[in-house]
């Protein structure tokens, strides 16, 4: 039996090519040897009350968008959480078993909540028990998520102790699996800040969807030092950030990066970048295009996502019930 893999991610800003490089690439690389869900958090973004419109449609874009990365639905199965009500009553349940002081130590929820004051509402500090509901619901062997996710994933394994060890053995183990440090993508308008959906700079981050002449564009403005060799260097964060996405998108070693560009400018290293990226992003658009270019086709894919995972999440919350009481 292959073992559960499980993740998601928010409909949230553009995806862009750090959440590309970062995410979605280990999550396609991971379909053949896992059991894998993919799921579009409608429900967490909700907690910072998107524009109804925007969030439906992103909600719908993402999904084209994950499977134009090449995520297989005949091996994996994509879903929008919204969609299986399992998971908000899964929620209900782990909250009644979570302790505040366990959520108050949510770095995430206190970082968010003291940046924007006004927005920090109850769904935004119970985030980290949905996200627990979402990963027991199909007993999940391994979750992969980024650095910032960890503590959650921590505490969705502390939910876990408490819950077998009250109702008996009921949900499985999960393990937090960190991709390799080199795919924290930087901002280009500022290298040392990590690239992020929610920021809004034109010239911040390359989104999945940008035309070829947007991402020359961007990459020609990207911040880089005073210096001119192109050499991995973490200390100059400009160039390395853009060596290590030509790094990801070529396949090809360090070494042979910098004897590439020895003796050649910032300039042309931006160049040759952009047109590297653009052909690696090429194949997504295409996919993408042909996805969503057909009038229905995106829609019935979203439907058969969740009659797949549906029945796993029912039978778990149905022994959840039964455990505790309910009904
Ligand atoms: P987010 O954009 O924060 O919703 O994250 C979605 C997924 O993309 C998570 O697994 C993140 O770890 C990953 N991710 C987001 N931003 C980056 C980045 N700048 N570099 C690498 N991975 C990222
Ligand atoms: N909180 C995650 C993020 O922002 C997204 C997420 C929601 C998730 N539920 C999950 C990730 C379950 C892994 C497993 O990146």
């Amino acid at each position: 039996m292959k073992k559960r893999v499980f993740s998601g991610i928010q409909p949230t800003g553009n995806i862009h090519i750090g959440n590309y490089l970062g995410a979605i690439k280990q999550w396609v690389a991971m379909q053949d040897r896992y059991d894998a869900i993919f799921c579009i958090v409608d429900m967490h973004a909700l907690t910072s009350l998107p524009d109804p419109e925007t969030l439906k449609a992103k909600t719908r874009e993402l999904f084209a968008l994950l499977l134009a990365c090449g995520i297989d639905h005949q091996k994996s199965a994509v879903f929008v959480q919204s969609h299986v009500s399992a998971h908000a009553e899964l929620t209900w349940v782990l909250n009644c078993l979570i302790p505040m002081g366990w959520m108050n130590r949510m770095t995430q929820f206190k970082d968010k909540s003291r940046r924007q004051k006004e927005m920090a509402n109850v769904g935004l500090y119970d985030y980290p028990a949905l996200m627990a509901a979402d990963i027991l619901l199909y007993h999940t062997d391994v979750v992969p998520v980024g650095e910032d996710q960890v503590q959650h994933l921590e505490l969705t394994r502390d939910v876990v102790k408490r819950f077998n060890s009250i109702y008996g053995e009921t949900f499985t183990m999960p393990e937090a699996l960190v991709p390799e440090v080199g795919a924290r993508i930087m901002g280009l308008d500022d290298p040392t800040r990590k690239m992020s959906k929610s920021e809004t700079g034109a010239g911040h981050a390359i989104n999945l969807l940008d035309p070829p002449d947007a991402i020359r564009a961007k990459l020609m403005r990207a911040t880089t030092d005073s210096l001119t060799e192109v050499r991995f260097d973490p200390l100059r964060p400009g160039i390395f950030n853009l060596l290590v996405i030509y790094e990801l998108f070529t396949g090809l070693s360090r070494p042979e990066i910098e004897a590439r560009f020895e003796g050649k400018g910032y300039g042309y290293l931006k160049k040759e970048l952009a047109e590297v990226v653009i052909e690696g992003l090429r194949p997504v658009q295409t996919r993408y295009q042909e996805l969503t270019g057909e009038a229905g086709r995106a829609e019935a894919l979203i439907a058969q996502g969740v009659s797949r995972v549906q029945p796993t999440a029912e039978q778990t919350l149905a022994a959840v019930k039964e455990k505790v009481g309910l009904g």
